[in-house]
């Protein structure tokens, strides 16, 4: 960014304070919440080491409980121990073992219930079994598995011995997979015959023979879960089945003590430049604060059924799937299938059929189903659903409406969750029983949570409306700890912008005058036209408004005049217009564009296509459609889109 402020236009102005029934009954009160600020801002290392102990089973307390002597590397709780697992297991044995861990609902329509007791069983005979193929305390562990409960199974069996486990999305490409496996230096890959999704098998096994074909002699062992019965091929020596690996194995298994900075998982995600980066997250902290926002953002109680509707492949299924929710001794909800599969019906189906209270799932699911129609919600019963969240790109007004009234019923608060793989956990975001949110915003930043928005000299921003970068300006527990294997690009990227003195998101950000924080979009992605910084997304955000609108992506491109044209790429409700139809249309969002946020945000062009290019997990390849608004060759590796066949239609072609 130049010094020059980016320009926020939207203009959303309603608020929805949260319900009376909800505020009384929620686990945290404006008083805590009050006193949590408070606390916070008076010692920061002190906030932290109070909900550590209060919050988390330690074998040996810590002493020290922030080491920054090696800032930007900091490190937490350094000379404590305890064990993930035991936190998310053992420690809800007394209390809740014949509770409901996990409810799972396979895409066919398989069910199965794991209590707090039986899934500590699974885990540990699993731990054994890693144990008995040779998997030490630090060795790495892939995991390319279907959305199953094995997939947490294998998760926690790895923190339960120490294991470093590297959960691979299982709709990656076997090419992405061996990346992963070879950065990672992983000895074992577990994965599974096949997974069901879409009404189709995806053959993990065969995957990951592929990707173990070239470079990856560090692996000696995988380990094969049968799920879709599919058959596959089983390499001697190398190949085992699950159910032989467990045979015989003890279901007690106990718990490793391990070091509060000993890493538990490293999870790859894409940067600015191709090269996945391994995110390195520690135990500790990240536990604490896993623990500590499902309780707080997402009222977890007793009798709530959460169902966070990610994959385990990423962030979100860590801390919301496999390790917040167990800590806190929540039921959860795992599915293996798509949205829409049989039909468009199946998550409504599923929070009826398994009474889930919390919903949590992303913007680009929402907008998805509202374009199906609100008679197919409008055909269960989800009454019992009490709190919403929305996580991954700021949700357009729009659909966080047809959220709050179709799915909500009016009646449910919700949560738009802002952060990031890096950042372990929740940092901006309503609490459900206290703040009053505005449609587009995850209002403010939580206790503990340092975040501001600076300027290109790393000076905050106070004037309202003003965007720049968003920055975390004091560590926090569940913060990345390195990128694995490269120090040097965890600094370059996150830290030597203002000098180390901050975290740098990547994020530009505005702050409302009532303080409330609107996520703009990622730096790369904000637009400078005629002098005029505009964050792409609002652009999309008016765009979708527009009732023939079902999804648009904005991009830049070069304009000799203006710096920056708008080029935006829409995919309609309903037909796709050719020729004059869709010149008509275009001009029509343009003066809509206009009408909503000002002229200088009128898209240049405007492009229709059925759909949008995006990545497995549901994220617009933004980068690509940058290049076809160029008009320049595609170089990049494409075969990870979800819908390749799209590009003909972007680029005009077809
Ligand atoms: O740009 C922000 C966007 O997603 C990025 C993080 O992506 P990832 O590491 O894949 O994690 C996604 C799940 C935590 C952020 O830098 N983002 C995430 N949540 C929001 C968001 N943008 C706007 N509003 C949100 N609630």
């Amino acid at each position: 960014m130049t010094d020059k402020s980016i320009e926020s236009i939207l203009t959303e102005q309603r608020q929805f304070p949260p319900g009376e029934d909800f505020a009384k009954a929620a686990r945290y009160k404006q008083a805590d919440l009050d006193a949590m600020y408070a606390s916070a801002a008076q010692d920061h290392e002190a906030f932290w080491a109070g909900l550590a102990r209060e919050l988390l089973d330690w074998s040996t307390d810590f002493t020290q409980t922030l080491d920054a002597s090696a800032a930007p590397n900091y490190r937490w709780f350094t000379d404590g121990e305890l064990n993930v697992s035991a936190n998310c297991l053992d420690s809800n044995l007394a209390e809740r073992g014949d509770k409901t861990a996990i409810v799972f609902e396979g895409e066919g329509g398989d069910r199965r219930r794991l209590s707090y007791r039986e899934l500590t069983a699974d885990v540990c005979r699993f731990a054994n079994a890693l144990k008995a193929q040779g998997i030490e305390a630090g060795d790495r562990v892939v995991i390319y598995m279907p959305m199953v409960p094995e997939a947490l199974i294998a998760m926690q069996a790895c923190a339960r011995i120490g294991a470093v486990h590297s959960v691979v999305f299982g709709g990656f490409s076997a090419n992405s997979l061996r990346d992963r496996v070879i950065d990672a230096g992983a000895r074992m890959v577990i994965t599974a015959d096949g997974g069901h999704r879409g009404g189709k098998i995806v053959e993990l096994k065969a995957a990951t023979d592929k990707a173990l074909e070239e470079g990856c002699e560090h692996v000696d062992r995988v380990i094969v879960l049968k799920r879709a019965d599919c058959g596959c091929a089983m390499q001697d020596g190398r190949d085992i089945w699950w159910s032989d690996a467990i045979a015989g194995q003890a279901d007690s298994c106990e718990p490793v003590p391990l070091n509060a900075e000993h890493p538990l998982f490293l999870l790859y995600t894409s940067g600015s430049t191709g090269k996945p980066k391994g995110i390195q997250q520690a135990s500790a902290g990240y536990l604490l604060y896993a623990k500590l926002t499902n309780q707080l953002i997402f009222d977890i109680q007793e009798d709530d059924v959460f169902w966070c509707t990610a994959d385990v492949g990423w962030i979100t299924g860590h801390t919301y799937v496999a390790y917040g929710p167990l800590a806190a001794g929540a039921t959860i909800v795992m599915y293996e299938g798509a949205p829409t599969y049989p039909d468009g019906g199946r998550f409504w189906s599923i929070c009826q059929k398994h009474g889930v209270t919390i919903f949590y799932t992303a913007p680009t699911a929402i907008r998805a189903l509202m374009k199906l129609g609100d008679d197919i919600p409008a055909q269960y019963d989800l009454s019992k659903i009490r709190l919403l969240g929305t996580v991954g790109e700021p949700i357009n007004p729009e659909a966080w409406i047809w959220y709050h009234e179709v799915i909500g019923g009016e009646r449910c608060p919700i949560v738009d969750t802002w952060w990031q793989t890096e950042t372990g956990g929740i940092m901006i975001s309503p609490v459900p029983g206290v703040t009053a949110t505005k449609p587009g915003s995850c209002t403010r930043p939580l206790p503990g949570i340092d975040a501001d928005i600076v300027d290109e000299e790393g000076t905050p921003v106070d004037a309202p409306d003003q965007g720049g970068y968003l920055v975390i300006k004091k560590p926090w527990p569940s913060m990345l700890r390195t990128i694995w294997g490269d120090n040097d690009r965890y600094i370059e990227t996150y830290w030597e912008k203002f000098q180390n003195r901050y975290y740098v998101a990547g994020d530009s950000a505005r702050r409302d005058a009532d303080g409330y924080f609107w996520i703009m979009g990622r730096i790369d992605d904000v637009l400078n036209i005629s002098g005029h910084r505009l964050g792409t997304m609002e652009v999309e955000s008016a765009l979708v408004a527009h009732p023939r609108v079902a999804e648009a992506a904005v991009v830049g491109r070069p304009h000799e005049i203006k710096g920056e044209a708008l080029f935006a790429y829409v995919v309609p409700k309903g037909d796709r217009p050719t020729g004059d139809d869709a010149a008509e249309l275009a001009k029509v969002l343009r003066n809509w564009v206009g009408e909503e946020l000002g002229p200088i945000a009128k898209p240049d062009d405007i492009r229709f296509a059925d759909n949008l290019p995006k990545t497995r997990s549901g994220k617009i390849m933004r980068r690509l459609l940058r290049i076809i608004a160029r008009g320049d060759e595609i170089t990049q590796d494409v075969s990870t889109l979800e819908n390749p066949a799209i590009i003909d239609q972007l680029r005009g072609d077809a």
